[in-house]
C-alpha cells in the first residue's frame, strides 16, 4: 500500500507532489523535496513523466498518475502481482467512476490531503479491474495518439460491438518500453501509434504478431501496411511545404529536394532533426536518390536555413508567416490548426514533388501485439478503425487524411487541394531511419 511505502521508503528518496491548472489541463508533477514518500524507482518513473501522463509499474509497489482535464485518478498496489491491470481508462461500456476535482483546493499546500482523498479512487480502480477478468468482451489499448483523438472511435466500437476498449496513452517510446518489459504479461491486445517507424520498430522488437485480415487488406493500401502485415495504416499525415504567401509565389516551388537550391539561401525554417518525422522523411529521400545525393540535398537545406532547427512544426510555420524565414516543411494537420486559430496568417500550402515521386505522406496506424489475449477482438478493433463508417472519425479528428481510399476527407483538409501521394511503402521510413539520423548528424542538421 502507498501508506506502508511512506513509512518505509526504499531509498529514502523524498517525493513532493503537486498539482497544476493549463489550459483547462490538470497537470501531475512530481519534484524532489520533502513532503511524500514514494519507492525510488517509483520515483524515477514519476519524474521522468513529469507533466505528462504517467503510469508504471515496478516489482514493489504500483503507482498510476494521471491528470485529465479537471481530474485525477490514482492507483496503488503494494506487492502488486506480475500480472496486474494497468491504470487503463475505459470506452464507455465500464467506464472508470471518475475521481472528485481539485476545483479551489489545487494550491500545493493542500494538495497532499487531497492525494490522501484520492487513494479512496485509486483502491477501488484497482477493486475493478480485479474484478474485471474476463478477456472475452474487452480489448486493451496501448496508444501512443492521446486520448481526445482515439476515445471518439473506441466508444464507437464498443457501441457496435459490445466490446469494451480499455487503453492507456503515452509517449510512444514508453509505449515500446513498456510492451517489451511486460513480455507475456502483457495486458495490451492493441498497440496504436504515430508514425510508420514507431511501429517498425515495434515489429523489430518483436512486440507485434502478424494478421491476416482480407479486410485490412482491402481498407488499407498496400503502402500503407506492413509488407509482414504486423502494423495497418489507419489515417494519412502528409508532410508538406508550407510557404509565406506574401513573400513566395507557388511557382518558385517544387519539390523538397529544391529547397536544398541556394536561391533559398536564409530562407529556410526546418524542425528539429530530433523528431521522428523529419528522419522519415530524410529515410524516404535515401530509399528514393540513394545515401549520397541525399546527404547533399540535406547539407543544402542545413545551408540554407534562416534559423537554427526549430521545437516543432507549428512554431516554424510561426517563424514563416512572422517573415523570420519564407518556407518550412510541415504536417498538414499542424497547418490547420494554426489557421484554425489565426486564419489571417500569410501562409500557404504547397503540395511538392508532383512531377516525380509525391507527397511524402507517414501514417498513424496499429497492430495487434504479440501476446494479445484477445486476438481476434483486437483485429476487429483495427478492421473497424479502418472501415468507412470509423475512418472520418479517426482522420477528421486531427484534420489528417483517411487511410482508406473509399472515403473522403474532412471538407476543411479537403478545401486545401489533391496531390499525389508517394506511394513507396512507408516501411522504408523505419528501414532506413537509422541511417537517416547518421546523414542528417554528418550534414549537420541538428
Ligand atoms: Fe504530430
Amino acid at each position: 500500500m502507498l501508506n506502508s511505502c511512506v513509512k518505509e521508503p526504499m531509498n529514502n528518496i523524498p517525493v513532493e507532489c503537486s498539482v497544476r491548472k493549463r489550459a483547462g489541463k490538470t497537470r501531475v508533477n512530481a519534484s524532489r523535496t520533502t513532503k511524500v514518500l514514494v519507492c525510488a524507482s517509483t520515483f524515477r518513473a514519476l519524474h521522468r513523466s513529469a507533466t505528462r501522463v504517467a503510469d508504471f509499474t515496478t516489482n514493489r509497489m504500483r503507482w498510476g498518475f494521471r491528470g485529465v482535464t479537471g481530474r485525477l485518478q490514482c492507483q496503488a498496489a503494494d506487492n502488486a502481482a506480475p500480472r496486474a491491470e494497468p491504470l487503463l481508462r475505459s470506452s464507455a461500456t465500464h467506464p472508470i467512476r471518475p475521481a472528485p476535482r481539485f476545483g479551489h483546493h489545487s494550491r500545493e499546500g493542500t494538495i497532499l490531503k487531497d492525494l490522501n482523498r484520492y487513494l479512496t479512487v485509486m483502491f477501488s480502480c484497482v477493486t475493478l479491474f480485479a474484478a474485471s477478468t474476463s478477456h472475452a468482451d474487452q480489448v486493451v489499448v496501448y496508444s501512443a495518439r492521446i486520448e481526445q483523438l482515439i476515445k471518439p472511435m473506441f466508444d464507437a466500437f464498443s457501441k457496435e460491438t459490445g466490446t469494451t476498449v480499455k487503453f492507456i496513452t503515452d509517449k510512444e517510446g514508453a509505449l515500446l518500453a513498456r510492451l517489451k518489459a511486460e513480455g507475456k504479461n502483457t495486458p495490451a491486445d492493441v498497440l496504436i501509434t504515430a508514425d510508420a517507424g514507431n511501429l517498425w520498430e515495434a515489429a523489430r522488437e518483436g512486440l507485434l504478431r502478424p494478421v491476416e485480415s482480407k479486410t485490412l487488406e482491402s481498407n488499407v493500401p498496400a503502402h500503407l501496411r506492413d509488407p509482414g502485415n504486423q502494423w495497418f495504416g489507419l489515417s494519412v499525415r502528409a508532410r508538406t511545404i508550407i510557404y509565406n504567401t506574401q513573400k513566395v509565389k507557388p511557382s518558385d516551388l517544387s519539390t523538397y529536394e529544391a529547397l536544398a537550391d541556394p536561391k533559398w539561401k536564409g530562407r529556410l525554417c526546418l524542425r528539429t532533426s530530433k523528431k521522428v518525422y523529419n528522419q522519415s522523411l530524410v529515410a524516404m529521400m535515401i530509399a528514393e536518390h540513394g545515401e549520397s545525393t541525399a546527404e547533399k540535398i540535406v547539407k543544402g537545406w542545413v545551408a540554407n536555413l534562416a534559423t537554427d532547427p526549430l521545437s516543432d512544426d507549428t512554431r516554424a510555420m510561426e517563424f514563416v508567416a512572422a517573415g523570420k524565414c519564407d518556407v518550412t516543411i510541415a504536417n498538414t494537420y499542424y497547418y490547420g490548426r494554426l489557421m484554425e486559430k489565426n486564419p489571417a496568417l500569410p501562409l500557404g500550402i504547397f503540395w511538392p514533388n508532383q512531377e516525380s515521386n509525391g507527397v511524402h505522406v507517414n501514417i498513424s496506424g496499429g497492430g495487434v501485439t504479440r501476446y494479445a489475449h484477445n486476438a481476434p477482438a483486437a483485429i476487429r478493433l483495427l478492421e473497424f478503425l479502418s472501415s468507412e463508417k470509423a475512418q472520418n472519425l479517426f482522420a477528421d479528428v486531427n484534420m489528417e487524411y483517411p487511410v482508406n481510399p473509399r472515403v473522403k476527407p474532412d471538407p476543411a483538409v479537403a478545401a486545401w487541394g489533391t496531390f499525389k501521394q508517394n506511394t513507396i511503402n512507408v516501411n522504408k521510413a523505419g528501414e532506413l531511419q537509422a541511417e537517416a539520423v547518421k546523414l542528417m548528424d554528418r550534414a549537420g542538421y541538428r
